[in-house]
């Protein structure tokens, strides 16, 4: 089963607008005329959507823009109404936003987001053909005290509770220990490789052999270019969700050079 990778970029709270700017037009010159083989994503904070969008799709015509896909950091789970400080996923599709990131480790311990809270903002992107990035990941405390499946698996079950196979065809799923984001600390191949295992068994579990071939893992957590090739070289890993070395134009684009290399 051959899987598209997936590189993305969240830059967390990380880039107005300018700066958002500043990145692309870097990004675009270092990637014209390369045929990079794998879907690559980035993800600014909300406020400088618009910015992305017109650069990507206006601004720079012949710069292959259109190679690059913009994702969201998070959506309401609501549609629209008396939600102070939300954002609806109707209102990300006017700025082209495909991808949605949700459930990441700094949304479920930061702000309070359950799996349930997960799994109805799973469901609102997926009504609006946005695809989810969903976040899932143990942290040290957890993988030290023998709870690794578990955790997953609840993650899992919880968040994708009542996702039919067809949605689960536009879900990507990210691995993401919580102990390697942001720490330089990289889980090794073999780490990662046994849990995307283990999670790709779950999606086998959930809806059968073939869905769970076909469906992207991205491992996340301190990935830097040096660490690339080795990780995407495990079979059960489909690119990479980069948080501070996607920062600069020139590591983003190694990690995907390097990743998908063959
Ligand atoms: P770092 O790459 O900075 O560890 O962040 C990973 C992450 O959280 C991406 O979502």
């Amino acid at each position: 089963m051959s899987r598209k990778p997936i590189f993305a970029a969240n830059w967390k709270m990380n880039k107005g607008a300018s700066e958002t700017e500043d990145f692309i037009q870097s990004f675009l010159n270092k990637t014209q005329g390369l045929n990079l083989a794998a879907d690559i994503v980035i993800a600014p904070p909300f406020i400088s959507l618009p910015r992305l969008a017109d650069l990507l799709h206006n601004s720079n015509p012949g710069k292959n823009a259109h190679a690059v896909q913009i994702a969201a950091q998070n959506c309401s789970q609501y549609d629209s109404g008396a939600y102070t400080g939300e954002v609806s996923v109707l209102m990300l599709r006017e700025f082209f936003v495909h991808y949605v990131i949700l459930g990441h480790s700094e949304r479920r311990s930061i702000f309070g987001e359950t799996d349930a809270v997960i799994n109805a903002k799973i469901k609102k992107a997926r009504e609006a053909n946005l695809k989810p990035i969903f976040c899932i990941g143990e942290t040290l405390e957890e993988r030290e005290g023998g709870k690794l499946e578990s955790v997953l698996k609840t993650q899992v079950t919880e968040g994708l509770k009542d996702i039919s196979e067809k949605d689960l065809s536009d879900i990507v799923i990210a691995y993401e220990p919580v102990w390697a984001i942001g720490t330089g600390v990289t889980a090794t191949s073999e780490q990662a490789q046994e849990a995307h295992a283990f999670v790709r068994s779950l999606i086998a579990g959930l809806y059968g052999s073939e869905p769970a071939a076909k469906v992207r893992i991205q491992y996340g957590g301190s990935v830097k270019p040096g660490s690339a090739a080795e990780l995407m070289a495990c079979p059960d890993i489909d690119g990479a969700l980069i948080g501070g070395a996607a920062l600069e134009p020139q590591s983003f684009l190694e990690i995907i050079k390097n990743g998908t290399a063959e």
